[in-house]
């Protein structure tokens, strides 16, 4: 079980710190030169799968290329994506909405892939020119109070799920359901975590609006789940709900369709 601590970070730049061992700043060179140290070896550390690729795209690519999907390439799969690594590289990197391919992707309709931002596609980059390395996931810390979980939840929906429903949680009209004020998510607490669990795809009518399209299931922990329901519940006027782990493993061994908790209310479509 893999819990991903996402680093978003910008990666530090040690040059303060050669500035000031110049300036002959002697109290303090010992910390500095640590800490040159960490930046260098972090700078020279080239991104993982696990790490750096898997959260781009799962954010970014994963409505297409996931496991379910028949006619395309399941990036969430790290063999598959590094048998694939020079395609992906020219996609998003040599000739990115260039002559090689037109546009990011032969599809319309690829609101995410088109934010990926240069920094991601810089990241992927280095990754397939460092070896396109699987790396390991890291030790699961489990959160010791509410404060930490909402803050990795916070960093989970930054990097993962912002892509598709907005930093805001609005998501985008006809394509991308809102976790702002959602009645679907509010209404029953099981069924959004069943939704995060499974993935989901086909219709569904949230605060009134149709829409049909579908999320991927993605690869988190039972923490990684806790985490990022407690933050999206704790914000955009949802309902403060606390998700746990525990809750999330049981839902996990339950069939999708078994809806548990209150039934969600009727819809004036159906
Ligand atoms: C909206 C759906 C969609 C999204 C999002 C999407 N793709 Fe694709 N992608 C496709 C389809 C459909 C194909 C197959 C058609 C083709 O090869 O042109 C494809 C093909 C590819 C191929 C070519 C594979 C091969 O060897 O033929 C690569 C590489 C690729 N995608 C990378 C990505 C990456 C990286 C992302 C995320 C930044 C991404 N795609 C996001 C739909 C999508
Ligand atoms: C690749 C795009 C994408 C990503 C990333 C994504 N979702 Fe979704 N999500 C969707 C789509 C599309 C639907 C509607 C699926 C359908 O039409 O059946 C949806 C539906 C939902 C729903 C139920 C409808 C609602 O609006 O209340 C919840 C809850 C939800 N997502 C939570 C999340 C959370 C939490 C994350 C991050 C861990 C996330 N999603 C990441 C695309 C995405």
């Amino acid at each position: 079980m893999h819990t991903f601590i996402l680093h978003n970070s910008k990666r530090s730049c040690f040059l303060p710190a050669c500035l000031l061992t110049a300036l002959g700043c002697v109290s303090g060179i010992l910390a500095q030169a640590q800490s040159a140290n960490a930046a260098t070896d972090l700078t020279n550390q080239p991104p993982t799968y696990v790490r750096d690729i898997l959260p781009i795209i799962m954010g970014k690519c994963s409505r297409c290329h996931n496991e379910q999907a028949r006619f395309v390439y399941n990036w969430l799969d790290y063999r598959t994506a590094f048998e694939d690594r020079g395609e992906i590289k020219r996609r998003v990197w040599d000739s990115w909405k260039g002559i090689y391919f037109k546009e990011s992707m032969p599809i319309a309709n690829s609101p995410e892939s088109l934010a990926l931002t240069d920094e991601e596609r810089l990241t992927i980059r280095n990754w397939v020119a460092g070896g396109a390395l699987r790396g390991v996931a890291p030790p699961p810390g489990a959160p010791k109070s509410k404060a930490e979980k909402l803050e990795l939840g916070r960093r989970l929906f930054t990097s993962i799920c912002s892509a598709c429903h907005q930093p805001t949680g609005r998501g985008l009209p006809n394509v991308f359901p809102p976790l702002a004020g959602s009645d679907y998510l509010n209404a029953d607490k099981n069924r959004a975590i069943k939704t995060v669990i499974n993935g989901r795809q086909g219709e569904i009518i949230v605060n009134g609006k149709k829409f049909n399209n579908s999320m991927p299931k993605f690869p988190f922990s039972d923490g990684d789940i806790a985490n990022v329901l407690t933050f999206v519940y704790s914000s955009f006027g949802n309902a403060g709900l606390e998700v746990n782990p525990e809750e999330v493993k049981v839902l996990r061994a339950e069939p999708m369709d078994k809806v548990t908790g209150p039934p969600p209310p009727k819809n004036p479509y159906e």
